[in-house]
């Protein structure tokens, strides 16, 4: 056993939704499905442009799911005034921009230093641990630890996005030595995006990260074979 933790982000059981105006495919139902598979936290990201996820679905898997939730948001003011109000257990900052297809890059700490204080000042007083989405880099990892972040999640996304070996090892170097800088800066180092049923087998190598969160992938092959052997077939890969 790896002692991994998964979490499940099911933003695109509400893309679906949205991709017709139904009140179906909803994703509290998927949430509690990946809960019952053995999941170890639900991940959804409340975004500005309200795309996929919806208040209505923050608060209803809040109340229906036991394992903890971690919300994705921005650090806009609205937002993080609702995260406040329904405290979920986690949030985790990311960066948004209103044309982006998914989040890109991590969340710039040096550039947002003062914004991001302030709303992981916020967030903490609500009671909600905070989680910052940031790139493999060194000074990253250490302005997250001036800013009294609770846990950090190492953006995998370059390197699910790399097609040639040396770029793939250059990747898994980078991501390695920021895991292990978080460890040793006492983080808890969780990472994700871009990670698939392939591309994990080199990221759980990596024996400071403690939590994968993966979403698109998992929804992807549950539209074939269902989404309770999706995710049970990502644990039995992590595990
Ligand atoms: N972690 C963070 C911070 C994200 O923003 C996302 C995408 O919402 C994920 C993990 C999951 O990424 P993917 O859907 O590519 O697995």
């Amino acid at each position: 056993m790896s002692g991994v933790k998964l979490g499940v982000n099911v933003d695109h059981v509400a893309t679906l939704r949205e991709a017709r105006g139904t009140l179906y495919s909803d994703p509290v139902v998927a949430a509690l499905l990946c809960e019952y598979a053995g999941c170890d936290s639900i991940v959804i990201h409340l975004r500005e442009d309200r795309r996929h996820i919806k208040e209505r679905d923050v608060i209803f898997i809040k109340k229906a799911v036991k394992v903890p939730l971690n919300l994705e948001m921005s650090t806009c003011r609205e937002i993080v005034d609702f995260a406040c109000k329904i405290t979920p257990d986690q949030a985790t900052l990311v960066p948004e921009k209103r044309q982006e297809l998914t989040t890109e890059g991590g969340l710039d700490l040096i550039k947002n230093y003062k914004k991001v204080k302030g709303v992981i000042r916020k967030l903490k007083k609500a009671g909600v641990r905070v989680s910052l989405f940031i790139d493999p880099f060194k000074k990253q990892i250490k302005a997250a630890k001036d800013l009294g972040a609770d846990l950090i999640e190492i953006n995998t996304g370059v390197f699910s996005l790399s097609t040639t070996p040396v770029s793939l090892r250059r990747e898994i170097k980078k991501i390695k030595e920021a895991a292990k800088l978080g460890k040793n800066l006492g983080f808890f180092v969780a990472a994700g995006h871009g990670l698939d049923y392939e591309n994990l087998k080199e990221i759980v190598k990596i024996k400071e990260i403690k939590e994968l969160n993966i979403g698109h992938s998992i929804i992807c092959r549950s539209i074939f074979i269902g989404i309770v052997p999706a995710v049970e077939e990502m644990i039995s890969l992590i595990k």
